[in-house]
């Protein structure tokens, strides 16, 4: 393996560090905006691994007092979104009911992870339950959650694959300071 991440693995830069700057201060003054007159507890909930760059950068900004979380679950193997979404982490909270969730992840792509979450929440007793992403792929959409639309969107991006920020291939890439078009010939012949 090379020892360093190579631009020429990528076709392009799709955010840069100052978008990305941009659209965490525009997320946070819109959940500040929205939460402003909210009564009980407010708790951000990282789905791991893809969303703990993001979420890091989003909390800082958030002014309102909020308490963080997480989960973890899986549906993506490689570049392929799968149709089961196995829970790895659960939230054991014993204070949803008066609590507003947030859920934050990296991206959607077919909606599938982050809709079985919402209903997920709410089957638990969440007292409300919005979502936040980074990017979104609304073009990829499963035709059944077409009408899934995230509450917070950082940008609507075209069907392409991408890291970095979070997101990874096969586990690699999350550490670049900006999202990238992955090249298909890193993996194509995978
Ligand atoms: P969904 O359930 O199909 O919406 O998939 C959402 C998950 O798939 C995200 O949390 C990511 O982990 C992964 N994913 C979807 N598209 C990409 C991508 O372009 N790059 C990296 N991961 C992706
Ligand atoms: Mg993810």
């Amino acid at each position: 393996m090379e020892k360093y991440y190579k631009m020429d693995d990528m076709d392009g830069i799709l955010m840069s560090p100052k978008e990305i700057d941009e659209a965490t201060t525009r997320l946070a003054a819109e959940i500040d905006r929205d939460f402003a007159d909210y009564d009980g507890k407010i708790i951000i909930l990282g789905i791991l691994k893809g969303s703990v760059v993001f979420m890091a950068d989003l909390m800082k900004k958030i002014k309102l007092p909020v308490e963080i979380d997480f989960m973890k679950v899986s549906s993506y193997s490689g570049t392929q979104s799968t149709r089961k979404i196995n829970i790895i982490l659960d939230l054991h909270r014993a204070d949803l009911s008066e609590s507003a969730v947030i859920i934050i992840e990296d991206i959607i792509d077919s909606g599938r992870t982050l809709s079985y979450l919402t209903d997920y929440l709410r089957i638990n007793g969440a007292a409300d339950v919005k979502t936040c992403t980074l990017l979104d792929k609304p073009s990829r959409r499963d035709p059944s959650l077409r009408d899934f639309v995230p509450d917070y969107v950082g940008k609507e991006i075209p069907d392409e694959f991408v890291v970095g920020y979070g997101l990874d291939y096969n586990e690699q890439y999350r550490t670049l300071p900006y999202v990238g078009i992955l090249s298909r010939k890193v993996y194509e012949n995978n």
